[in-house]
This record gives C-alpha cells, sequence and structure tokens, in this order.
C-alpha cells in the first residue's frame, strides 16, 4: 500500500533537479518578487521555452518596477509583441504603478494584497507570495492539478474537482521552503509526472502514489465526458 508524500522526498529531488530558469534565483535565495510576478504573469499563456527571451529583453529594458511603470502602455505593448493576450500587458503597467502608489514600490507579501493588484489572480497572489516571499501559500496549476489528481487517485473529474485537489494539495505542504515546494510541484508535473507516459520510475513519490499503485497514473486527472 502506498506510503504518506513526504514534503521532504519532493524537496530532496528539488535540490538535484532544479531547473535553470530566467527567473529563478541561486539555490537557496528568494527570487526579486519583480521577477517573479512578471515570470508568472508571461507563464499563464506562454510555455517556459518561449517565455524565457520575452522575460530577458523586458528585464533589460525595465529592471525594476519603477522603470517599467515610467514607461508609456505604447512601449510595454511592443516589447509584449507576439506573446499574445494584450490584457495581460496592459495589466502589466497597471499593476507596476499600483505598486508604486499603493505600496512605494515594494511589492505586498501577503495573498491578500497581491490580490488586490490589476491582473493578478488568485494563482499568480499565491505563486508570489510562495516564491518570492517563501510564504506557505498553495501554488495550485494545471501541472500541479495533475500530481495531486494521481498521488490521491481522484475519481472527480476536472473541472469540478478543483477545490478538493487545492484542499489535498494544501496537506502536502512543508513546514519551511514553501517557495521551492511549490517550483518543486512544477517541475515534478513538467518534466516527471507527464500528461503522457510518465516516468514513475524517476519520481520522488512513486512509494506514495496511488495512481501508480492501481497501475495507470496516465488516466488521471479524470475530465468529464464531452
Ligand atoms: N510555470 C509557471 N510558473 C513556473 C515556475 N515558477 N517555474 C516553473 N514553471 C512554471
Amino acid at each position: 500500500l502506498p506510503v504518506a508524500p513526504d514534503p521532504t522526498a519532493l524537496l530532496a529531488w528539488y535540490n538535484r533537479h532544479r531547473r535553470k530558469l530566467p527567473w529563478r534565483a541561486e539555490r537557496g535565495a528568494s527570487a526579486e518578487p519583480y521577477r517573479v510576478w512578471l515570470s508568472e504573469i508571461m507563464l499563464q499563456q506562454t510555455t517556459v521555452k518561449a517565455a524565457g527571451p520575452y522575460f530577458l529583453r523586458f528585464l533589460q529594458r525595465f529592471p525594476d518596477i519603477q522603470s517599467l511603470a515610467a514607461a508609456s502602455l505604447d512601449e510595454v505593448l511592443k516589447l509584449w509583441a507576439g506573446l499574445g493576450y494584450y490584457s495581460r500587458a496592459r495589466n502589466l503597467h497597471a499593476c507596476a504603478k499600483a505598486v508604486l502608489e499603493r505600496h512605494g514600490g515594494r511589492f505586498p507579501d501577503s495573498e491578500a494584497a497581491l490580490l488586490a493588484l490589476p491582473g493578478v489572480g488568485p494563482y499568480t497572489a499565491a505563486a508570489i507570495a510562495a516564491i518570492a516571499f517563501d510564504r506557505p501559500a498553495t501554488v495550485v496549476d494545471g501541472n500541479v492539478e495533475r500530481v495531486v489528481s494521481r498521488l490521491f487517485a481522484l475519481e472527480a473529474p476536472l473541472p469540478g474537482a478543483k477545490p478538493e485537489i487545492r484542499r489535498l494539495a494544501a496537506t502536502l505542504a512543508p513546514v519551511s521552503r514553501h517557495g521551492d515546494f511549490a517550483q518543486a510541484m512544477m517541475d515534478l508535473g513538467a518534466t516527471i509526472c507527464t500528461p503522457r507516459k510518465p516516468a514513475c520510475a524517476l519520481c520522488p513519490w512513486s512509494d506514495a502514489c496511488l495512481a501508480r499503485s492501481q497501475g495507470a497514473p496516465e488516466t488521471y486527472p479524470r475530465k468529464t465526458p464531452k
């Protein structure tokens, strides 16, 4: 029978296998809130691979929130060209101004204050709180939904199962390294617990995974038939 999933096992795996991505800090350090925010907005509807060059160009032209807030919307939109979903770029500019006006140019560290900013939804607020401030926020994206569905062999289909997945995800949380844990969950979903042909032999949680013990991990998450 599977054992309980241990957050320490995932964090040990992350120590060895964490991906080097342009917005990530060095090992053991928290990334700047500005970089975390910018990357998470870009990554909402864009792949990690495609977002990389945009992220670096943005950072070069706008190294901090002050320079972004001072720019014209037109220039922001031009740098965004090719990423699509242009409301993200408009919100980006509005958010930079709001952080300057409401918070003196420093991102707040609470999910509630983050959530009140333009273009920042529950996912982004949790990601910034965890990754930039190491706060114990539950960060759930599509990768995390898949990992949790499989660990618990959740029979309830998406999207209805989202609240239950969030509840179960919160039970996995470590007592420290909240930012590393959030990113480890994403990396696990992106590289091991993939939609098709998951690499269970390489998974730090293989001995805890109910879907794997039942023999068909790739059949989770369940979907509502069309
Ligand atoms: N996808 C969205 N945010 C990410 C992050 N911080 N690391 C890896 N993949 C991601």
